[in-house]
């Protein structure tokens, strides 16, 4: 029993779309929940005004009834507002009529830090749009979208997942020169279970799964679990977190381990933190190559965000929500979601260990 979220959608596209299989039936759905984490995706200092244009709003066509999950996978649509501009440019049959709106144009000048130019030489793309459609990060509006639908499993057994923004450049000067930044942003999950993920192969381990979701996300360039790269210059002595019990059960004064020892979780805070680049977006384009002519020319300058990191810990959170609500359906399983429920309630009467 696990968790399967399969999507597809191009940014300005129709629609973003996603079948999130693995769910227990019974399962309890707010529409509006849903909905905030999508508008809290899209708001935040630096973001472009496209967010403000688009106003997401989750769609479900099956899996559902009556705000209840069925067992069944569920369909997921996000539609793109901004489509209405882009109908002739985005038609995914050949269009009728003449090339009207946004799109038409074919765009032969790769952003250095973008998919453009990977893209274009991988799947032979003349126009780079064929590529930054499905490269840009407007499809984590449906990592955003399953994330909510995560977050909502792991609140029956008592897990709160929530991502907040730890550092971020100066936006403001960015702005003013035309240019954008990056920052650190950090999820961390509290009433997390000990025993999720496993040290048995590679591909269990939780902090490793955590890892590969996040570094996922557009712009992710960099991951740690806990205090990760500083325990590379500390001492055994000083890195590791001792262990104690009290009335509550076993547990730890310290949490430099990010709540994961061994590829399992210990049964303190999981803590992820992620660095994201800056934008490669500039509106003072940076020097690159038209691929039509092969000569020196300006990278694409098209409507961008300066920062997005504000949006980057709604997804980080909505990612590590995901990683977490699929290992505990691999724990717990269970068809309906009283059966995941009575699971996990029966693990917690065997061991010594309660959530704080
Ligand atoms: C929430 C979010 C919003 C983003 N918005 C933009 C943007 O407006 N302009 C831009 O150039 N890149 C933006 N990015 C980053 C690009 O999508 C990303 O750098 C690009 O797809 C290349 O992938 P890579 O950075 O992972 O190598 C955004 C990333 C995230 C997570």
């Amino acid at each position: 029993m696990t968790l399967k979220l399969a999507t597809a959608g191009e940014s300005h596209g129709p629609a973003l779309v996603g079948i999130l299989s693995g769910l227990p039936a019974g399962l309890v759905l707010e529409r509006d929940a849903i909905d905030a984490d999508l508008a809290r995706r899209q708001q935040g200092y630096g973001r472009s005004p496209r967010q403000q244009l688009e106003q997401d709003r989750v769609e479900v066509l099956a899996g559902l009834r009556h705000g209840r999950t069925l067992g069944t996978p569920l369909a997921l649509v996000v539609h793109n507002r901004d489509h209405k501009n882009w109908e002739w440019g985005m038609s995914p049959w050949r269009p009728d009529g003449d090339p009207s709106g946004k799109g038409t144009k074919p765009i032969t000048l790769p952003r250095p830090g973008h998919a453009d130019l990977a893209g274009a030489l991988k799947f032979g793309h003349t126009d780079t749009r064929n590529t930054l459609e499905r490269a840009s990060a407007r499809q984590t509006a449906l990592t955003v979208a399953a994330g909510a639908v995560a977050k909502a499993l792991l609140r029956e057994i008592g897990i709160e997942v929530e991502g907040v923004v730890v550092t971020m450049g100066n936006i403001d000067e960015a702005k003013a020169d035309r240019d954008t930044v990056g920052g650190i942003v950090e999820a961390r999950a509290r009433g997390v279970p000990p025993g999720l993920g496993s040290y048995a192969t590679k591909d269990d381990r939780l902090d490793a799964r955590l890892a590969a979701a996040v570094m996922g996300i557009q712009a992710v360039k960099g991951v740690e679990v806990g205090a990760g790269f500083e325990l590379a210059g500390q001492r055994g002595s000083e890195a590791h977190d001792e262990i104690f019990k009290d009335e509550r059960g076993i547990h730890r004064e310290t949490n430099r381990a990010g709540g994961i020892e061994g590829g399992v979780s210990n049964g303190e805070e999981v803590v992820v933190r992620a660095a994201m680049k800056p934008l490669p977006t500039l509106m003072r384009p940076l020097r690159s190559v038209d691929l039509e002519t092969g000569e020196p020319a300006e990278a694409l300058v098209e409507r961008s965000d300066v920062a997005a990191v504000e949006a980057l810990s709604v997804v980080a959170e909505a990612s590590v929500a995901f990683e977490l609500a699929r290992a505990a359906r691999e724990k717990f399983g269970g068809d309906a979601v009283g059966d995941f429920v009575a699971a996990h309630g029966a693990y917690l009467e065997r061991i010594p260990w309660s959530a704080r």
